[in-house]
């Protein structure tokens, strides 16, 4: 069932940590790669030795092992297909929660842009803890919450950390979502770059972190991924590197009739040099120089106006009168969907790896997606434009 597939499993200082031994031996069965993270803790509670003989693997507990250069913060968090932190600690969801990253557990969890299962288990007071309740809200990760019954420490209450049968099912449940499976989609990203001589040219200060994370959502949720961008990138999909708005509607154009969905998340310059000085432009006796900027074909509108079945996605960057302008814009440009981001605003946005943002169709509809990470956000904009 879980065949070619690699679990990164963090265990932290519970419990009902012992239980976990007998969770990875039901992924092993099931053929998973197992590897796991222990926080400090957690080795009070089981040993390393159980854990290795186990998962067949590595057990990893001390950051700062650096492992071929890789550092193992990011080389275990690109490995795996899933996250599953089982017991989580109330310690440890308020840690992940705020950012900090003072173990490899929570260091991972913080570099982590894949599925991430958190399975909380403690003391009833803990969880009632109106703190954790917070932290845990705070959190887009799928959280498998813990049941009530008898605690290990005596207490009756809620706590125990849930079935090893619910973190199975749900581990298998994500890691085979695949609403896109089979369609192809093409996503543009960055701020496009409009050359005035060799050594100069006009751009904006998208860095193209919500293009990508739709990219990198859209290829975990099994479609034919297609990002087109004006920043460098490795994936393991079809990455096409563009400068200007020109290049960018052309390696569009090319894919444009196969593809289901195309997103432009890319802030295209609305215009560019009428000219590209072949040689650099040198600076002359007068205080003020004028250049000439001609209008950039509105990729947008084109590609709206040729659709056949394509669902076609806008974005709509706005400093002021936000709902306003994106009305207008859905309508003038002729997409199915208009996702609009609040540039004003520092907390989210532009080089900000979190967001907030209105989802406009073509209907009049308007869904309003709370603040989150891009990754959470472009999970939410997939399903909600399939
Ligand atoms: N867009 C495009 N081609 C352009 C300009 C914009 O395809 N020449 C697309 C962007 O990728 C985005 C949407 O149109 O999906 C809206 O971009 P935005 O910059 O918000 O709007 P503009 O159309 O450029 O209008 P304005 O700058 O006046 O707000």
């Amino acid at each position: 069932m879980l065949s070619g597939k690699t679990i990164l499993l963090g265990i932290t200082g519970g419990i009902a940590a012992y239980k976990i031994c007998e969770l990875i031996r039901m992924y092993k069965r099931a053929n998973a790669t197992v590897k796991v993270v222990c926080t400090p803790n957690a080795m009070n509670f089981v040993t390393k030795l159980t854990l290795q003989n186990l998962c067949k693997n590595n057990v990893y507990v001390q950051e700062f092992e650096v492992k071929d250069f890789n550092p193992e913060h990011i080389s275990l968090a690109d490995e795996a297909d899933i996250m599953v932190i089982a017991p989580a600690t109330a310690n440890t969801i308020s840690k992940i929660a705020n950012g900090i990253c003072d173990n490899l557990l929570t260091s991972i969890a913080c570099a982590f842009k894949k599925p991430v299962i958190i399975a909380p288990a403690m003391n009833c007071n803990m969880w009632e803890n109106p703190i954790v309740q917070q932290n845990l809200k705070k959190l887009h990760h799928t959280i498998l919450e813990p049941e009530t019954g008898f605690l290990a420490c005596g207490y009756k209450g809620k706590g125990r950390l849930c079935s090893l049968d619910k973190i199975f099912d749900k581990t298998v449940e994500l890691l085979n979502y695949k609403p896109l499976n089979g369609k192809k989609i093409i996503i543009t990203s960055g701020g496009t770059i409009e050359e005035i001589d060799p050594v100069r040219y006009i751009s904006n200060y998208s860095s193209g972190k919500m293009g990508l994370a739709l990219a990198d959502t859209a290829k975990s949720f099994g479609a034919d991924v297609t990002l087109i961008t004006t920043k460098d990138t490795k994936r393991d999909y079809e990455v096409i590197k563009v400068k200007s708005a020109l290049d960018m509607k052309s390696e569009v154009e090319k894919k444009f009739d196969k593809a289901d969905i195309v997103i432009m998340a890319a802030a295209v310059a609305d215009y560019r040099a009428k000219e590209i000085s072949p040689q650099k432009l040198k600076k002359s006796q007068d205080d003020e120089i004028t250049l000439t900027f001609v209008k950039n074909p509105d990729i947008l509108k084109e590609i709206s106006a040729q659709k056949t079945s394509q669902t076609i996605v806008g974005f709509c960057a706005e400093s002021e009168n936000l709902l306003e302008n994106a009305k207008e814009k859905i309508a003038s440009k002729g997409c199915d969907y208009l996702i609009a981001n609040d540039i004003s605003r520092k907390d989210i946005g532009f080089s900000s790896d979190y967001n907030e943002v209105t989802i406009l169709d073509k209907n009049g509809g308007i869904k309003q997606l709370e603040r989150a990470d891009k990754m959470s956000i472009a999970k939410r904009i997939l399903d909600y434009i399939n």
